[in-house]
């Protein structure tokens, strides 16, 4: 008789039934990465949580356990509890691919909808400032479906840039998306010369 396939990564793990209650049945998953939170009692089966994750998503690589998204930069610690060694990954939505890391940038994939809401109030030949770009994911949205004249990204973070200029090329918006690695309250003056019809600054949680 051929074995039940298990629904949830659950039902893999092997601890008291009490523990299991604790087990979160949400978390992220950026490209082929997992990304979970774990409450302090089931950190000492880390590494098992991670393993069963991985036996139940076959195209996820590597487990991160996570702590929430802290300082200016809004990026958080990562701890790889099963599988690859690595923090960067590729996200694709929509068609589009987001090259990110995990732990150096800010990404978060639950913001798909909100990018969509925003790019469709988008008037062809727009100019637009996203004030605080992280690796881009609006402006490269806007720019493909939504024909803008051009997007200034700013981003403060020298790792967010970097990533930000490998989705532009990854996704063929050089000549529609401009990249500048500064503190916001500094370009201000550029935002205002260069006659901004939409300026983008996400909530930063
Ligand atoms: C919540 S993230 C949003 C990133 C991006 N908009 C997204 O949705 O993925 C906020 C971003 O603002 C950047 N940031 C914070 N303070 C900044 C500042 N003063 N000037 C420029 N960028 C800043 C951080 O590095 C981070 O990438």
């Amino acid at each position: 008789m051929r074995e039940k396939k298990p629904k949830s990564y659950k039902e893999l793990v092997s601890m008291p039934e009490k523990l299991k209650e604790k087990l979160p049945t949400s978390y992220d998953v950026v490209g082929d990465i997992i990304l979970i939170k774990l409450d302090n009692a089931l950190l000492e089966h880390k590494n098992e949580i991670g393993n069963s994750l991985l036996n139940i998503h076959k195209n996820v690589k590597t487990v991160c356990l996570i702590e929430p998204v802290s300082g200016e930069y809004r990026t958080r610690n990562v701890e790889v509890i099963a599988g690859e060694n690595k923090t960067e990954t590729v996200h694709k939505e929509y068609g589009l691919k987001f090259y990110v890391d995990v732990e150096k940038t800010y990404f978060s994939p639950r913001l798909a909808n909100e990018r969509m809401r925003i790019t469709k109030l988008v008037k062809k030949d727009e100019i637009i400032a996203d004030m605080f770009t992280g690796v881009a994911p609006f402006p490269i949205m806007i720019a493909k479906k939504s024909n803008p004249k051009i997007i200034y990204g700013i981003d403060k973070n020298k790792y967010a840039i970097e990533y930000a200029k490998k989705n532009v090329v990854a996704n063929n918006l050089l000549d529609k998306i401009e990249l500048i690695c500064r503190d916001s309250k500094n370009v201000k003056k550029i935002v205002r010369e260069k006659n901004a019809d939409r300026i983008i600054m996400n909530h930063p949680t």
